[in-house]
């Protein structure tokens, strides 16, 4: 087993090994199976690059990626073995539901298993690093990347940016078998583009930055998180890649972190696009200053930076600090003993979707669904009925994120193959319309565009042939939302809603029969409109990857009850975006009160038409008052606060209490409640519980105004409930 002096190989590296060190080119220039998650650079790397490269991302397969680093080695002067990087992002082969869905499970132990899984079978093949999790903070479902997010909510942010990093690193070595290296991103503030728009510029107050996006970057660097992803965006107009402040500042010397950067795809070279670098030389001086250690995709570093420290305009120390971190990175991984560490092509066959995996992505994939609307048409009884399936999520399987970078279609399982599986009888399935318009199709979804280009010459046939079905039913299952390339990067919509040919299909469906359960497989919240009014139930599926036809039909035939709650606010209309709950009272607050002067809409209310922390049951829950062990404490003491939850229902089910606090008077205003806590409680139908959550003085800290971190004394309240509009409430005084 070899042990390697890192600062002695550093000694010995030559300028040009040590940059090479810091570029990372993606598999494409190893073979062409590389997949390629970004725009192709115009520069393209030559033999001597690639061969000196340091890392390599988007190539995974054990066989192949020992081929490739039995090749580099033989090569490398120095025996430094290759990084493997790709975007695992929910799961490698086993392909769970997209983050955001794993968000409304509200379950971190669940997720940081889905995570450890994720590790297990991309470790097996080959990777040692995966970009995820990504934690920007969301409030615009315009924005295609609210699907890789877990919401609009810093602590649950915070809670599964933890759960997540442990899941893939372990806390006990990196070198560990089946462990990769966890990359947090987009660091900083990349959620919130300006309209929605995907790299849009952001306009953040420090305050709002550091107290309500920054948390689940620290979250996870105290989970231990290797490394850290640089954004695209600009921050008070500075590109995150050339931003001192931000990646040395902020992110090093405040938060402590002491492990590698790596930028964004191409990031070092757009700071020419952003207009603050005249050139790739003038990028690198500004990426390598500002303490970017790894250049993803571009000749920024590896065709500029020598001259830099020749010159003198690079001080060559920059340069030794960013390789050591790299260096630092393979050694705990154990990349100098076993530069293959856990790439095993048996190991593959075993792991990858094996029985196990598949049954916990379908127990995951049930807990992130949240039951949106039932007028008791759910659970379907699994005999007596007549079931039409209808609509374009119904046979195919196109139910993965489209993050599922490694997963196959193949593998997937459709709502009717599910169905099928149940051997539930009297069931009939048609696709109903298109999912997408053929012209859409052919940009957004190339690899399914010969289905959709087939739906788009039948579409008469596909309407008849559902509306008969409908007609001949006593109950509608109408699969509808979102082909997966609608959202995820560079996804952005303008209307966050349901295709025309889809709201027209349901239309046509409910006139022939009214009992319509609508499924969503979507990748952001979308403006429902009517289809949520005249529904009789409505379950938000999301995009629930390999298991999620299965997961879909247990809910349905009440195998599962439903527990998510949402993470992110479902608009009423496109209008009132950005929404979410924890925002601010203004000076003439609304609360249905007569009379103009009031921040309103003349035309909408200003609520959601779902709020955050919402979600149905199968059965009900009651939850008792709020109790209080006592109604004051000082900044040394804290209060328990605690309710009794009781399953009135007459099935088991689990039930998420969620804690908010608000400080009813700050130095600055303070939102009108944050989530401070949250339970997920399983009970029995009688079964009663009490929930207690413990509020500390920590809890009521916040940037006062004069920009210090603490809490202030005075009245807050605090509630307790099954979503973030509950009244249960109590005040209690901080001395
Ligand atoms: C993409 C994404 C980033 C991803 C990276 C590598 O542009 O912004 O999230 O990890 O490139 O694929």
């Amino acid at each position: 087993m070899r042990k390697v002096d890192l600062k002695k190989l550093l000694d010995n590296l030559s300028l040009e090994e040590k940059i090479g060190q810091l570029l990372q080119v993606c598999g494409y220039y190893y073979e062409i199976e590389g997949v390629v998650t970004g725009p192709q650079n115009s520069a393209g790397f030559n033999e001597r690059e690639i061969a000196s490269a340091g890392s390599v991302l988007g190539i995974a397969g054990a066989e192949r990626l020992k081929k490739i680093q039995k090749n580099y080695m033989e090569k490398h002067p120095h025996q430094i073995p290759l990084l493997f990087m790709a975007d695992v992002i929910n799961g490698y082969k086993t392909i769970f539901p997209i983050p955001l869905a794993q968000g409304c499970s509200f379950n971190p132990e669940l997720v940081k298993k889905c995570a450890e899984i994720s590790a297990m079978e991309s470790a097996a093949a080959g990777l040692h690093l995966t970009f995820s999790p990504m934690v920007d903070l969301v409030r615009d479902p315009r924005w295609g990347r609210v699907m890789e997010s877990t919401g609009e909510d810093t602590y649950v942010n915070c809670v599964f940016a933890k759960a997540t990093v442990e899941g893939y690193q372990g806390t006990d070595g990196l070198n560990k078998k089946g462990r990769i290296a966890a990359c947090v991103k987009h660091f900083a503030g990349y959620g919130a583009p300006m309209a929605g728009r995907d790299y849009n510029t952001v306009e953040l107050s420090e305050r709002t930055l550091r107290e309500q996006y920054l948390p689940p970057y620290q979250a996870a660097i105290e989970a231990g998180c290797s490394t850290v992803m640089t954004s695209f965006n600009t921050l008070d107009r500075v590109p995150s890649s050339a931003n001192k402040k931000l990646m040395r500042g902020i992110l090093r010397d405040e938060m402590g972190f002491e492990g590698m950067v790596i930028s964004d795809w191409a990031a070092i070279e757009e700071l020419i696009n952003h207009g603050v670098a005249q050139n790739r030389s003038d990028a690198a001086r500004l990426a390598i200053e500002a303490g970017v250690d790894i250049d993803m995709m571009t000749t920024c570093y590896c065709r500029n930076l020598k001259e830099l420290i020749e010159n003198k305009v690079v001080d060559e120390a920059l340069l030794d600090d960013a390789v050591m971190r790299v260096l630092q990175l393979k050694n705990d991984l154990g990349l100098f003993e076993n530069p293959f560490k856990d790439a095993d092509e048996k190991d593959e066959k075993t792991l990858i979707l094996c029985d196990e995996h598949r049954a916990f992505a379908r127990k995951l994939a049930a807990e992130t669904m949240v039951l949106l609307k039932n007028e008791g048409i759910l659970p379907i009884p699994k005999k007596g009925k007549k079931i039409a399936f209808i609509g374009p999520h119904t046979s195919r399987r196109w139910i993965c994120g489209v993050w599922s970078i490694f997963g196959e279609e193949k593998d997937v399982i459709s709502l009717e193959q599910a169905v099928r599986n149940k051997k539930i009888e009297n069931v009939t399935f048609s696709t109903g319309c298109p999912i997408l318009k053929d012209t859409d199709a052919l940009e957004l979804a190339e690899k399914d565009c010969t289905a959709i280009a087939e739906d788009n010459a039948n579409k008469q046939v596909l309407l008849d042939e559902a509306i008969l079905q409908a007609k001949n039913a006593d109950v509608v299952v109408l699969s509808l939302g979102e082909h997966p390339a609608q959202s995820g990067e560079a996804s952005s919509r303008v209307e966050p809603a349901l295709d025309a040919q889809q709201i027209e299909l349901f239309n046509k469906i409910y006139e022939a029969n009214p009992n319509v359960v609508v499924v969503l497989f979507n990748g952001r919240p979308l403006v429902l409109g009517e289809i949520f009014e005249k529904a009789k139930a409505v379950l938000e599926a999301w995009l629930p990857g390999t298991e999620g036809g299965n997961a879909v039909a247990d809910i349905l035939f009440g195998d599962e009850n439903p527990s998510g709650k949402l993470t992110m606010s479902f608009p009423r209309h496109i209008g009132q975006i950005p929404i979410y709950y924890n925002d601010f009272k203004t000076g003439r607050p609304y609360t249905g009160n007569k009379g103009k002067y009031f921040s309103k809409y003349i035309d909408c209310p200003n609520s959601p038409l779902l709020p955050f922390g919402y979600g149905l049951s199968y059965t009900s829950f009651e939850i008792s008052d709020v109790m209080l062990d006592r109604d004051s404490m000082t900044c040394k003491e804290s209060i328990f606060a605690s309710v009794r939850v009781k399953n009135v229902g007459k099935t088991a089910g689990k039930e998420v209490i969620q804690c908010y606090i608000r400080d009813e008077v700050g130095s600055v205003a303070r939102p009108v409640r944050e989530l401070k806590g949250f339970h997920k409680v399983e009970l029995q139908p009688g079964e009663e519980k009490e929930i207690v959550f413990e509020i500390t003085e920590e809890m009521l800290r916040f940037y006062t105004i004069d920009m210090e971190y603490k809490s202030e004394p005075g009245k807050f309240t605090v509630w307790i409930g099954s979503s973030s509009q509950t009244q249960n409430g109590r005040e209690f005084i901080l001395i």
